[in-house]
C-alpha cells in the first residue's frame, strides 16, 4: 500500500485532466476489500476526474457480484450519471468508453467476457463520439489484441470487440490485467488503433519486475490529425518515481 500510496501522490502531483484505472482493483474480490479501493480511487480525484472499470479480481466472489457497481458506482458512471457499463465521460478532447469484462469464473480461471449487451451498445457509440469529433480511448481490463495471453487469462470475446472497433474505429484501447507495459496495435476502420497495457501501480522493490507505474497521455490536434503523446512515470531500483519511457500514440 505503500507503492500505492507514493505513486498515487505522483499521479495528483501530475494533474491529469481525468485519471482511467484499468482494474484490478482487489485481490481476492472480498467484502471488506471495496472500501479500501473506494478510498484509493477517491485519493486519485473527486469521481468525475476518475473513472475506473473493474477486473476479473473484482468478480471472484459471486455474492459481491453487485459490490463494484454499489461501492465504485460514482467512478463507474457516464456524464449523463448512470452506474453501468458501457459508459461515456467526455474531457475536453477526449471521450473515455468503460467497459467492464468482469465475469465469474471457475477457480484458477482468469478469463474475462465484455458479452452481447455490451458490445451491441459499444458500434453506435463509437460510431456517435466520431461524429462528436471525440479522441475515442476505449478501456477494458483484458487485452483485446491477439498478443499471446494465456488461454486461461484471455478475454473470451477479444475477437467480437476487435471486429466491433475494426468497423467503428478508436483512437487508443487501454487495459489492465497482466501486470506488464505493452504495446499492440489492431485494425481500425483508418489504419492500426493501438493498444496499450499499463502495468500494476502496486508492485514495490521487494517483488518481480516490472516496478509500479502509470501512463500519462498527452492529447492534442482535431479529427484526422491526431497527435497523442504517452509518458510512462514508475519506480525505479533505487526507489524514486520518474519517468521511465516516452513514446508517441498518435
Ligand atoms: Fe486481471
Amino acid at each position: 500500500m505503500r507503492v500505492l500510496d507514493l505513486l498515487v501522490a505522483d499521479v495528483v502531483d501530475e494533474a491529469p485532466d481525468a485519471v482511467a484505472v484499468t482494474g484490478d482493483l482487489t485481490n481476492l474480490g472480498l467484502e471488506g476489500e471495496f472500501l479500501p479501493a473506494a478510498l484509493f480511487l477517491g485519493r486519485l480525484g473527486p469521481p468525475e476526474k476518475v473513472a475506473a472499470i473493474p477486473g476479473n479480481h473484482d468478480a471472484y466472489v459471486r455474492n459481491v457480484a453487485g459490490a463494484p457497481a454499489r461501492v465504485w458506482g460514482a467512478h463507474m458512471s457516464g456524464d449523463d450519471g448512470r452506474v453501468g457499463f458501457p459508459y461515456v465521460r467526455r474531457h475536453g478532447l477526449v471521450a473515455l468508453i468503460g467497459l467492464s469484462s468482469a465475469v465469474p469464473t471457475y477457480p484458477l480461471a482468469a478469463t474475462g467476457e465484455v458479452g452481447a449487451i455490451q458490445r451491441d451498445a459499444l458500434g453506435p457509440l463509437l460510431r456517435s463520439l466520431k461524429d462528436e469529433g471525440f479522441f475515442r480511448i476505449v478501456l477494458v481490463h483484458h487485452p483485446v489484441a491477439e498478443d499471446g495471453t494465456p488461454w486461461l487469462r484471455r478475454l473470451r470475446d477479444a475477437a467480437e470487440l476487435r471486429e466491433i472497433i475494426a468497423r467503428e474505429g478508436a483512437e487508443l484501447v487501454l487495459h489492465g490485467h497482466n501486470h506488464e507495459p505493452a504495446r499492440a496495435a489492431i485494425p481500425g476502420p483508418d489504419g492500426e488503433v493501438p493498444v496499450i497495457a499499463v502495468p500494476s501501480c502496486s508492485t514495490g522493490l521487494l517483488s518481480h519486475e516490472p516496478l509500479a507505474a502509470y501512463n500519462l497521455y498527452q492529447v492534442s490536434g482535431e479529427a484526422g490529425r491526431w497527435e497523442c503523446e504517452c509518458v510512462t512515470r514508475g519506480f525505479t531500483r533505487e526507489g524514486d518515481i520518474k519517468e521511465t519511457d516516452r513514446f508517441k500514440v498518435a
